[in-house]
């Protein structure tokens, strides 16, 4: 589902790049040997950020980062300059890559974004994608956060999927169902986050 306004606004603001960096640097630090060199996809790439990130802390072969907006793929095009990184438009729900052709997959606060029953689609294409052995990372919000005050205050001003938005265990239940084994799981105050593998 495609931001607004407000929403586009939002990821320009340096803070985003200081989140997904603390989060990669604490949480992902297990993984960065294991992977270096490999081939990545992050989902939902918004400014480009992440991909910076990755790029740093795995050393990685290439980096395809996809975003559904055009308006958003521009901006990261604009701000990252990287001949390893290739950004391109793309629904995360019907991924144009082929089976098996990635060691990593990202997602930074993007899945949240895409509505029931599609968000289950967008996990099935990310395992298909993957080798196997291949690890997904995910660090998102789940509908609890928009049920509390802040969330409900902020409800009007964005556009999400508030309808059909998973909950945070419906998320975390459905990726074994598709095979995932779950490597780390864990509760921040907004957000959860898990690295699960492609066994
Ligand atoms: C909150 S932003 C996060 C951007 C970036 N990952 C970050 O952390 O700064 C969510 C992004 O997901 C993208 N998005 C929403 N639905 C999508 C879909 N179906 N496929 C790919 N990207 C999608 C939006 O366009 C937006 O750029």
């Amino acid at each position: 589902m495609l931001m607004n306004n407000l929403g586009r606004l939002g990821m320009l603001l340096p803070f985003r790049e200081w989140a997904n960096n603390g989060v990669v640097k604490k949480y992902y630090k297990d993984y960065f040997q294991r992977l270096n060199g490999g081939t990545f996809l992050e989902i939902g790439c918004g400014n480009g950020t992440g991909a910076k990130i990755i790029k740093k802390c795995f050393s990685p072969k290439k980096i395809v980062a996809t975003d559904l907006d055009p308006f958003m793929i521009n901006v990261a095009k604009r701000n990252v300059h990287d001949p390893l990184i290739i950004f391109e438009t793309g629904d995360a729900t019907k991924l144009k890559y082929q089976t098996g052709q990635f060691d990593g997959v990202f997602v930074f606060d993007a899945l949240h974004h895409i509505p029931g029953p599609q968000w289950q689609d967008c996990l099935k294409e990310i395992y298909r994608v993957l080798k196997p052995g291949g690890l997904f990372f995910i660090y998102d919000v789940s509908i609890e956060y928009f049920e509390t005050f802040i969330g409900r205050v902020l409800r009007p001003l964005y556009v999400h999927p508030y309808d059909s938005m998973y909950r945070r265990d419906e998320f975390i239940d459905f990726l074994p169902k598709l095979n995932f084994k779950i490597l780390k799981k864990e509760f921040l105050s907004r957000h959860f986050l898990t690295v699960v593998e492609k066994p």
